[in-house]
């Protein structure tokens, strides 16, 4: 099949080279020529495990092309994929001014009846709005075709994107035959190894993008506010999760307490929902607190470390991760933002280490002599009066515990994603303060007269 991709970025990328391995001819088109350029020669402009190598095996092998001429694109498909962003306004609601200027160009540059697939995340009802415009433009350059808008929301986990196009757990497609039937067999090699397709309205497969995340970030918020619960009793959230977890009806998946959600999904989604339901005049409570609970608990690790020491002026931290999870340089939304704009208030001196951030965060607190760039994990543990872990990145997990304690001794770790067993940082007599968990400090080994 001929297909056109608007848009390259994170899911226009993942979308191309996997349909194009797929079997079919992709054309990517994007407005940024740099990016274009770069693409080009098969330089791959996002941090993606396996999205390099594809990249380069479908453009060597011409199944994959990316151009910055939208014409060439609109004539040369007969499906057209639009996968611009829908970044948040200032009131919470999805911008889908983007979307809409590609629907115009298609419009104005299509010559024969065509299928346009929506993938951006957009509101309910944006089909319907994409269809009217379509058809009001198509009488006005007076063209005797058709194009019928079909949704297809996406599911991509950043750092996982094309293991889950390629394994997809659910293909949801929003439409009427017999643009459905096309959709159909654009995704045949998947649908034939058991992948299920849903076919269901254009305005369900847009709700239910906003439905899953909402109920993921909505899991996640609940399991934050419980652990706060957890800590006053001295609980242990991880426990309680698993205890949770093992009712099928409940599944064991975003059960993790931490230090908030953060990327360019869950917090742009749940606002650009709980918009959608203010505007529809339906009592929104439940959606606020997800997002208020979540903005919360980006603040945990900053409201522990201010609760130890009497003042944080002159302290020196050690942070172990700034990307918003692990297995990607993104830094959108990362709850380690906020602890470094909070820290920094209070006179705190950082030493920070991440393993694939450091260039992009450098340039959001440009030349500030209260940073230092570390480019290891151990760099950022010289000097500190205290750790502070923010990414579960795996070389924090698998960490010696023993050697923490060489260059920590009594000093505390705050341990935002609850990286180590309880039992093994009691062996290596670490301090340690995590999320829902009693906090392993000097009353704790005093109690147990083991310090
Ligand atoms: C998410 C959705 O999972 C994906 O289906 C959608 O298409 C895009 O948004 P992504 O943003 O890549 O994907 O991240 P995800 O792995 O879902 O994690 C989101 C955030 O939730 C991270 O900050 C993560 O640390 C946090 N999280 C996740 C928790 O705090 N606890 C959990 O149990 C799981």
């Amino acid at each position: 099949m001929k297909i056109s991709v608007y848009g390259a970025g994170y899911v226009g990328l993942v979308s191309a080279a996997c349909l194009a391995k797929l079997g079919h001819r992709v054309i990517c088109v994007d407005v940024n020529e740099e990016k274009v350029r770069l693409l080009q020669k098969a330089r791959c402009p996002i941090y993606e495990p396996q999205l390099p190598e594809l990249l380069r095996e479908q453009i060597q092998k011409e199944q994959l092309v990316f151009s910055s001429n939208i014409k060439q694109a609109v004539v040369n498909s007969e499906l057209h994929i639009i996968a611009t962003g829908t970044p948040s306004l200032a009131n919470g609601s999805a911008d889908i001014s983007q979307v809409e200027a590609v629907v115009s160009s298609i419009v104005k540059w299509i010559t024969a009846n065509a299928t346009v697939l929506v993938k951006s995340t957009v509101p309910p009802g944006t089909g319907d709005l994409l269809q009217e415009k379509i058809d009001e433009e198509l009488v006005y350059y007076n063209k005797k075709i058709k194009i019928t808008v079909v949704s297809n929301p996406e599911f991509l986990r950043e750092g996982r994107a094309v293991y889950d196009f390629l394994n997809a757990d659910r293909i949801i497609i929003g439409g009427e035959a017999p643009s459905l039937f096309l959709v159909q067999s654009m995704y045949k090699s998947l649908t034939d190894r058991g992948i299920p397709l849903l076919t269901m309205s254009r305005c369900s497969a847009e709700l239910t993008k906003y439905a899953a995340n909402a109920m993921l970030a909505c899991r996640i918020s609940f399991m934050n506010q419980i652990s706060q619960l957890a800590e006053v009793f001295d609980a242990d959230i991880g426990e309680v999760a698993q205890g949770m977890g093992l009712d099928p009806r409940i599944g064991p998946h975003f059960l993790q307490a931490g230090i908030g959600y953060g990327g360019s999904c869950f917090p742009k989604d749940v606002r650009a929902l709980l918009h959608l339901i203010k505007a529809n005049n339906i009592n929104a409570n439940l959606f606020e607190v997800i997002d208020e609970v979540n903005q919360e608990q980006k603040e945990w690790l900053f409201r522990k470390i201010k609760n130890h020491f009497n003042s944080l002026k002159g302290v020196c931290i050690g942070v172990w991760g700034l990307s918003f999870k692990p297995g990607t340089d993104d830094l959108r939304e990362a709850s380690s933002l906020v602890i470094i704009q909070k820290l920094l208030v209070e006179g705190v001196r950082l030493k920070l280490y991440d393993p694939l951030t450091i260039p992009e965060a450098k340039s959001l607190f440009p030349e500030n002599e209260a940073l230092t760039w570390c480019n290891s994990a151990v760099a950022a543990l010289e000097k500190v009066d205290a750790l502070v872990i923010v990414t579960e990145w795996p070389e924090f997990k698998n960490f010696d515990l023993n050697r923490l304690k060489q260059y920590l001794d009594k000093k505390p770790i705050f341990d935002g994603r609850n990286c180590f067993d309880l039992s093994g940082v009691i062996a290596a007599k670490l301090f340690y303060h995590s999320v829902g968990r009693p906090a392993i400090s000097e009353a704790f080994y005093k109690e147990k007269k083991c310090s």
